[in-house]
């Protein structure tokens, strides 16, 4: 080896003995840090895969905002919409500070290499879906998203929190929606209860594989970028439901539903993962749809990426010759 050699390894023996105590410390990693890489690896893939789920997610409900009931309700949808595909850009620019462009991530995901969360693959047949949605996917995604504001990696902490804080106004509307459908008319209730019925067993699925069968988990929590293992979130995202269910008058649809006392911990059914993989896999009812829609939208804003680009290089030329005139 030679001393160049041997200086190289000494620096990068230095740089990871400093990650170690920053993570240690629970303080923060920032860009500008020196990161394993597979801790870089990582942290891009979950939250390009978290942006993508963000902006897919905008379908499903974008579906009714023309067919909502009411003006009221229009503006409500219209303004979570739009909250999500907020959301969907504070990730990848989170994404952006680890060395991925924007580009990068959009053309993997319209090639249908990247994953998003496969609840966005199912598809929303009536209004009280909208309810479901709220409830039922917000509600498992604020159980998933609070301890990821504390995650190692500080942009995408910080992101969490703001997203946070609209998620959980997201989950309030769609239990309003729900609650006015249980205090409506009987074909109304059957609708709510029909639209939980579809969303119960695909919300729980979001908190991923049981912990036994998720590989990455022992690495990331080791990295503090998870902080609960995946049934541990899933336990406390029914203890919040279990309440809720029943002041909606709603059936959770689960007969082995019950609080099991001696092991302090909720004995459910067992979860049909077969479901699971098959819509991670593509073959979700609506997952080539969701797709086609994402190129299709793509396609069309493409005089919109290229008129920003042309106003951006004026504006650079303008102030080139500004600055030479002065
Ligand atoms: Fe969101
Ligand atoms: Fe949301």
């Amino acid at each position: 080896m030679t001393a160049s050699d041997a200086a190289v390894l000494a620096a990068e023996a230095e740089a990871q003995a400093r990650f170690d105590e920053i993570i240690a410390a629970d303080s923060r990693i920032e860009p500008r840090d020196w990161m394993p890489e597979a801790y870089r690896k990582t942290l891009i893939r979950q939250i390009a895969q978290h942006a993508h789920s963000e902006i897919i997610g905008m379908q499903p409900e974008g579906n009714w905002i023309t067919r909502a009931p009411s003006l009221k309700r229009k503006a409500i949808l219209l303004a979570k919409v739009q909250d999500e595909a907020g959301h969907g850009l504070y990730l990848y620019s989170a994404a952006q500070t680890l060395g991925i462009t924007r580009e990068e991530m959009t053309q993997q995901l319209i090639d249908g290499k990247a994953k998003y969360s496969s609840i966005f693959n199912y598809p929303t047949p009536t209004w009280a879906d909208m309810g479901a949605i709220g409830w039922l996917v917000d509600g498992a995604a604020i159980c998933n998203q609070v301890p990821l504001c504390r995650a190692s990696y500080g942009p995408y902490g910080r992101a969490m929190v703001r997203i946070c804080k609209e998620e959980s106004f997201h989950q309030r509307q769609g239990f309003e929606i729900l609650l006015t459908l249980m205090r409506g008319t009987e074909a109304q209730q059957r609708m709510a209860q029909d639209a939980v019925n579809r969303w119960y067993w695909p919300s729980l699925m979001m908190f991923g594989p049981p912990d036994d069968e998720s590989p990455n988990s022992a690495r990331s929590t080791a990295w503090k970028i998870k902080r609960f293992s995946n049934d541990d979130l899933r336990q406390r995202f029914i203890g919040m439901l279990v309440p809720q269910a029943e002041a909606l008058g709603v059936t959770l649809p689960d007969p082995e539903l019950r609080w099991d006392a001696e092991n302090e911990r909720w004995h459910t059914s067992e979860i049909d993962w077969s479901e699971f993989y098959e819509v991670l896999a593509g073959r979700g009812p609506m997952n080539a749809v969701r797709l086609q829609n994402r190129r299709d939208a793509h396609e069309s804003g493409a005089w919109v990426r290229e008129a920003a680009a042309a106003y951006a290089r004026t504006q650079a030329a303008r102030s080139d010759g500004e600055r030479q005139v002065a």
